[in-house]
């Protein structure tokens, strides 16, 4: 998550959103002070953009849209498709080629990557503003952090990070977005806040959080989630960093746009992790896929081919001498799990450990990563830990987990049986859910 006054960008002007907190009109290279005319509101036009000055395609083309009113905006497409670059083009951390992007008032942003510091679960969401008590209650009670701080050893000035308490990827994000809350904006930018929980946690940030807490600010979620996006006040879908789509839910899915997809990471020899927070290593895209160079060309560009990622590879302009930067920020997150996916099919892994991976990637890339996972991967063991339920019924075995603990271990068709058990109520609860 970045403020407005962490900004580095000198082609864009910055404000200092902590020492004057007056909300301030920020354009390419334009300045101005909010007035009685000038209410929160963000507006692109015709905004094209690009990562580099090589690539062919540009990141965004010809993007136009705007957001005022305090409305949610619901932003959607495939995985690789712009999501990301859009709201970084809106924080001034990406330079338009042409065209404009204005922004009336203090912007917050959590980033589709949860991230937390070394400090007490307070810092983390106070984040060097003022503590008030009771602002911090609620901001704590609609992340749906409430129980999780009540079970820290010392709540919520409990350490976290190196010398404290793990968090799991859930409570990263919900700390994330309760820290961008408290920072009391006028408009947020959520990059898929809501992948790295379950369904029910889901529910929650939503109703409560995003819809309830933040009604009448500016909203722009990014998701792939179509039960989000169905109660949204408007949707864009973007395709290959252009706007493909623009309306409501309703008008959006009669238009018949593909809103599907996905996202994967992480491999290591004969044990491949492939989890929700994938991280490349600086280098090539070789390396990255083969870092001992034991295959040929063909072997990586096959392996590109069954995670669909051998066209995008083939547009770089290295290919696969494309160097990944820093964590591989320069690939969207699905790709940079793909390309994990991709590595863990070029070594044949034997055990193969999906956490979370599929979390955040739409649906058609979910089903193109279970499909490959089990064609390519039968005769590995395979352990997913998963929230989306229906990607795992026909596993040979089901571990439930409810605080801390098993509490069911058993075949799936066996828990199903069982009415009243965990399993079988998670189920019923996300089916119920699916068809709102
Ligand atoms: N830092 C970067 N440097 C270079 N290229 C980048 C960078 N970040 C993203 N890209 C490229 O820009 C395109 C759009 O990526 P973006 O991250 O905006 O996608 P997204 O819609 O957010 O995808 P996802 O659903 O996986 O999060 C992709 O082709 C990606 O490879
Ligand atoms: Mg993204």
């Amino acid at each position: 998550m970045f403020f407005k006054n962490q900004r580095k960008r000198s082609d864009f002007v910055r404000i200092d959103s902590f020492k004057n907190e007056k909300p301030v009109l920020v354009g390419a290279r334009k300045l101005e002070p909010i007035t009685d005319n000038h209410l929160p509101k963000v507006t692109l036009e015709k905004v094209s953009c690009s990562w580099s000055k090589t690539s062919e395609l540009p990141s965004l083309q010809n993007v136009s849209l705007e957001v005022a009113d305090g409305q949610l905006m619901g932003l959607t497409g495939p995985v690789g498709s712009g999501k990301t670059t859009l709201l970084l083009s809106i924080l001034g951390e990406l330079p338009v080629s042409s065209g404009r992007v204005s922004c009336i008032g203090k912007i917050a942003f959590v980033s589709q990557i949860p991230w937390v510091y070394s400090g007490t679960v307070r810092e983390n969401i106070v984040f060097g503003r003022r503590f008030v008590a009771e602002k911090f209650n609620e901001v704590v009670m609609v992340c749906d952090l409430e129980k999780d701080i009540k079970r820290f050893p010392k709540g919520d000035l409990t350490e976290i990070g190196q010398r404290g308490v793990i968090l799991s990827g859930g409570q990263r994000a919900r700390v994330s977005l309760a820290r961008a809350i408290y920072s009391d904006a006028d408009i947020y930018l959520l990059d898929d806040p809501l992948s790295a929980v379950d369904a029910k946690v889901g529910k929650h940030l939503f109703e409560r959080c995003i819809k309830e807490f933040l009604s009448g600010r500016i909203r722009i979620l990014a998701t792939h989630q179509l039960q989000f996006l169905k109660r949204t006040d408007s949707i864009v879908v973007l395709e290959n960093g252009s706007v493909v789509g623009k309306g409501t839910y309703g008008q959006v899915i009669i238009d018949g746009i593909d809103i599907t997809h996905l996202n994967l990471q992480a491999a290591r020899r004969s044990m491949a992790v492939i989890t929700q927070d994938p991280v490349l290593f600086s280098g090539s895209l070789r390396k990255n896929l083969d870092p001992f160079s034991l295959y040929q060309d063909h072997d990586l560009w096959r392996a590109l081919e069954d995670v669909q990622l051998k066209s995008l590879v083939q547009q770089l302009p290295a290919q696969l001498e494309y160097k990944s930067k820093e964590s591989g920020n320069n690939f969207s997150v699905g790709e940079r799990q793909l390309v994990c996916l991709a590595r863990a099919l070029l070594q044949k892994s034997k055990i193969i450990i999906l956490d979370e991976a599929t979390a955040n990637v739409d649906f058609k890339t979910d089903r193109l990563i279970q499909d490959v996972i089990r064609n390519r991967f039968k005769d590995s063991t395979v352990i997913t830990i998963a929230h989306r339920l229906n990607t795992i019924t026909d596993y040979d075995r089901m571990v439930v987990m409810d605080e801390g603990r098993v509490v069911e271990f058993d075949r799936p068709d066996v828990l199903l049986q069982n009415k009243e058990g965990f399993f079988a109520r998670l189920v019923h609860m996300q089916n119920v859910m699916a068809a709102h």
